[in-house]
């Protein structure tokens, strides 16, 4: 009964040093953004980088492509698996004075990650600046959830990111510059119940590319970010069930 009630009063406390730690990492993440927002800070001149964005045909992916286009940038490439948002967002692009091709790649298979890589790096140049944004919601409890989703998600938002890196980060390490964006997500810093594997996928993301940072010490030029947003108005949440 005295180990019961002892167990439970440990659990209460882990509990709340939990939620206060993750308020807390949240809150810090808000405060350093908002901080970096208010800092007046140089424009990076993008117009030598070829940039390539995982997931670019459509959702977020498209939009930064649109953005990034603004820079003008030396090239944009695209990755997705369905040819036409790719093909529509190229356009786009090309639309806006800008050098776009697209490649249809599942980022989940390693083999033509690194088949596309070889591709781009002959036909275009070494990439200087990846996005990995392709990513997909499992919105499940986790028992209902089925292997076979499971195993999806992490392969599409997290592992994916791995096999880019080492599609493209050799190039950025030999000309010495370059920067790696991670799309991650509030859900990578803090949980959401019903959503289990993306949370464990997104949390696998930071951990990824904060040790990827560790490692890259040595190279002051090649920059990582990782982005924690908050929901957007997409497709991507419609069938999250709480
Ligand atoms: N929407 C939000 O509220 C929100 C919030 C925080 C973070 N995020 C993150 O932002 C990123 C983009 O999300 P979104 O809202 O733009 O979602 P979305 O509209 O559903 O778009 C997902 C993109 O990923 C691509 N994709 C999915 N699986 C792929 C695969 N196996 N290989 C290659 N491309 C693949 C899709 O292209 P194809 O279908 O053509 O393959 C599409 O371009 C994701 O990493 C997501 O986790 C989103």
């Amino acid at each position: 009964m005295e180990s019961d009630s002892s167990y439970v009063l440990w659990e209460c406390c882990r509990f709340t040093f939990l939620s206060v730690y993750t308020v807390f990492k949240a809150f810090y993440y808000v405060l350093k953004t908002l901080i970096l927002k208010i800092l007046p800070r140089k424009e990076k001149s993008v117009a030598d980088d070829v940039i390539l964005i995982t997931g670019g045909g459509r959702g977020i992916g498209r939009q930064m492509a649109l953005q990034f286009s603004r820079l003008k940038p030396k090239h944009i490439i695209l990755w997705g698996r369905k040819e036409e948002p790719l093909q529509k967002t190229t356009e786009d692009v090309q639309g806006l004075g800008v050098s776009c091709s697209y490649f249809v790649c599942d980022v989940c298979d390693r083999e033509l990650v690194y088949k596309t890589g070889e591709e781009i790096k002959n036909s275009i140049g070494d990439v200087t600046i990846l996005v990995n944004n392709a990513g997909i919601f499992n919105g499940a409890l986790v028992l209902n959830d089925t292997e076979e989703n499971i195993q999806k998600t992490f392969a599409i938002n997290a592992l994916a990111h791995i096999w880019a890196y080492k599609a493209f980060l050799p190039g950025m390490i030999s000309q010495g510059q370059g920067h790696i964006v991670t799309i991650s997500s509030m859900l990578g810093i803090m949980s959401l119940r019903g959503a289990s594997s993306y949370c464990g996928s997104k949390f696998m993301t930071t951990g990824i590319s904060e040790a990827l940072h560790l490692e890259l010490e040595e190279y002051p030029n090649i920059h990582l970010t990782s982005v924690h947003s908050y929901q957007v108005q997409n497709d991507m949440f419609q069938h999250l069930k709480l």
